[in-house]
């Protein structure tokens, strides 16, 4: 977008009503003809403007964009986001901040896609990323940490994204061991860290978050293993993305300063409160067949699930389904 085209919409959001062409003018320089060609470009992108006579200008609609100037604006982060990359279509935003990171790319750098291709899930899975309707984003992030403590981070993705859907919506998060974030019991976002190590410490870690705002029922997969839904599905209303992708990255930035200030233990603790098994008995499957059960007792330092069972043993579970009864 034309720079002044971005101005205007500053100066529209700023004002809040009426913008007269004579302020506009003023204010960007140019002629009430420009003023008005900009205008008309604005209108060409999705956004509709009211023009009045001796009134002026006033922004009644703005798209659904997921580029940066829609994000700005909402963003209160020091470090995740401040180097932005937007784009229309890509295999996977994993996959382009890592390449990124591996050119040397900031701690904080995030990518984000409108689309993906090639959208990668856990374990091998493919993530429905169809175009307009939902967030799909990665972040580059260099703590100075060692690898084993690495899912530490995607746990904290976790807690930012529950706490990005309370902060937009009424609705009310859990999660379940080990990263899924539900709605009512059915999935609404997925995690996916990578990362490039060696043995004694780590070079970057790829933040991948994945979260159905927008999608309609008929959008998902026919073939997905648990049951999924959208925000807008669960509360009827529709999410601006900038907005909501803007509170993610604000969240992740205020939970990763803790991280580095104090370390995993008050994400954990946050973790631990907003998990769908907490104080509850739980199920844990593997390749659909029943194998323990006890009492959830939260997760180790490594974020391994640990369970009580029925003679009082702390059980450690790496991998697994968890189903909570
Ligand atoms: C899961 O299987 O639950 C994890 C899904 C992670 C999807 C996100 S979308 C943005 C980022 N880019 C990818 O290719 N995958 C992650």
């Amino acid at each position: 977008m034309h720079p002044k085209a971005g101005i205007i919409l500053r100066l529209f959001r700023e004002e809040g009503g009426f913008v007269s062409g004579e302020h506009l003018s003023r204010e960007l320089g140019v002629s009430r003809t420009a003023i008005w060609k900009h205008i008309t470009t604005l209108r060409e992108a999705g956004y509709s403007v009211e023009a009045v006579p001796s009134r002026g200008y006033r922004l009644i609609s703005a798209p659904d964009l997921l580029d940066a100037e829609s994000i700005r604006p909402y963003l209160e982060s020091k470090c995740i986001g401040q180097s932005l990359v937007c784009l229309k279509q890509t295999l996977s935003t994993n996959a382009d901040a890592f390449k990124l990171a591996e050119q040397g790319a900031a701690e904080g750098t995030v990518v984000m896609a409108d689309s993906q291709n090639a959208g990668k899930g856990r374990r091998g899975r493919f993530w429905a990323s169809p175009e307009g309707v939902n967030l799909y984003c990665s972040a580059v992030l260099r703590p100075l940490i060692m690898p084993h403590q690495a899912p530490q981070l995607t746990f904290l993705s976790a807690v930012a994204v529950a706490r990005a859907i309370e902060a937009t919506t009424a609705l009310k998060p859990e999660i379940k061991w080990p990263n899924d974030v539900l709605i009512s019991g059915r999935k609404v976002a997925g995690l996916l860290n990578e990362m490039s190590a060696e043995t004694d410490g780590i070079n970057f870690v790829i933040l991948g978050i994945g979260v159905n705002l927008n999608m309609t029922a008929d959008q998902f997969p026919d073939d997905l293993r648990h049951p999924a839904t959208s925000i807008m599905l669960e509360s009827g209303s529709k999410v601006v993305r900038s907005h909501f992708a803007a509170s993610v990255l604000n969240e992740l930035d205020k939970l990763y300063a803790v991280f580095l200030l104090s370390g995993f233990a008050p994400v954990r603790q946050e973790w631990q409160q907003r998990c769908n098994a907490g104080g509850r008995q739980i199920v844990v499957s593997d390749a659909g067949v029943d194998c323990l059960s006890g009492l959830f007792a939260g997760i180790d330092e490594d974020g391994a699930l640990l369970l009580q069972t029925g003679s009082g043993r702390i059980e450690r579970v790496v991998s697994g389904d968890v189903r909570v009864i």
